[in-house]
């Protein structure tokens, strides 16, 4: 397999840069909205596209780690991430302070495409991955207030003590359902389930587009959804990743080769078809992390 490392997105310059913390704020439990000086990475960035993190100054953890830019903050001048502490990198992350410093790359990937064919746009949300949804909210809200798109977002959580980011949602406008699976805190049940009540109520199967971000399970399920009703719909992948340009295929994932054929220019994708099977071979870092529901092989 041949690797190619420039930028997925055409045009778009990748910088390098140490970015001061600003503020490192706790949402709940395990959340933590970590708020970084970066202006080049700021001015460039597109919803759904990620970062590339060092989580300390020296070769311990030696890899960076991935995030999704939650939104752009101070003018443009900054950006926010919005993390869950997973394990001994992001551990280390939630003890930074003002004045502290990360190293990044970014931006990195390929983000969400809006679809404008379609009249009702909605974002479908789960646990940490709701974050990765807000910038992409943001460019919608400002569509609707200027035309006849609508926008509604389904975010789902655990349980109430894990629901966040709900007044940043809120003032997205448009309609925001939040759901737990226990019943804790806004509609009992599952994202994907409140969004096919939502589908159905509305009525709008025929006219609206998906665009998600959340565990696997939830991505199972959207995929499962979005098929069986035909509805378009977008999700984030998540992956392990090294690089996150490309050069190590850590994050090489399998994918349906006649949704591959039907939503890329293979000529500007890193995605290798297998002549022999359904199924092709794509880089999350490269290709990703955004899929269409028809491209993803979820095993
Ligand atoms: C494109 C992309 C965007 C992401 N955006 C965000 C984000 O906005 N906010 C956020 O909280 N997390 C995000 N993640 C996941 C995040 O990168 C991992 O949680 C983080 O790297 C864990 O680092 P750690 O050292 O704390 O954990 P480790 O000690 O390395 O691992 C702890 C646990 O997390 C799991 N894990 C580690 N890396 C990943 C990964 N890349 N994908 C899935 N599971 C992983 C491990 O399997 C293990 O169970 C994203 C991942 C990708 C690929
Ligand atoms: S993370 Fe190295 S190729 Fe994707």
């Amino acid at each position: 397999m041949s690797v190619r490392s420039e930028p997925p997105v055409e045009g778009q310059h990748v910088a390098q840069t140490r970015a001061p913390v600003l503020a490192n704020e706790r949402l709940n439990e395990e959340h933590w909205r970590l708020t970084l000086a970066a202006p080049e990475i700021a001015a460039t960035i597109k919803p759904g596209q990620f970062v590339n993190l060092r989580v300390n100054g020296g070769n311990d953890p030696l890899c960076r780690r991935p995030f999704t830019v939650f939104r752009r903050v101070r003018d443009g001048l900054g950006i926010e991430i919005v993390y869950r502490v997973a394990g001994r990198g992001t551990r280390l992350m939630a003890a930074a302070r003002p004045g502290d410093e990360f190293d990044l790359i970014g931006p990195l990937g390929s983000g969400y495409r809006l679809d404008e064919s379609k009249r009702m746009h909605i974002l479908v949300g789960g646990g940490c991955g709701v974050a990765a949804l807000f910038s992409l909210g943001q460019e919608l809200s400002k569509a609707a207030g200027e035309g006849p798109l609508e926008l509604a977002s389904v975010l789902g959580f655990r349980s109430r003590s894990m629901v966040m980011l709900e007044e940043e949602f809120r003032s997205l406008g448009g309609e925001l359902i939040l759901a737990t699976d226990d019943g804790t805190y806004g509609r009992e049940g599952r994202a994907v389930e409140v969004l096919s009540s939502f589908v159905e109520a509305r009525g709008c199967a025929d006219d609206c587009v998906v665009y998600a971000s959340g565990p696997e399970p939830m991505n199972r399920a959207l995929v499962a959804f979005c098929r069986k009703h035909g509805i378009p719909g977008q999700l984030a992948m998540e992956k392990h990743m090294l690089c996150g340009i490309g050069a190590c295929l850590t994050c090489n994932c399998k994918v349906d080769k006649a949704g591959v054929l039907k939503h890329r220019d293979l000529a500007s994708s890193h995605i290798q078809l297998d002549p022999e099977s359904d199924i092709g071979y794509a880089m999350v870092c490269q290709d990703g992390p955004i899929f269409s529901v028809d491209e993803v092989v979820l095993e």
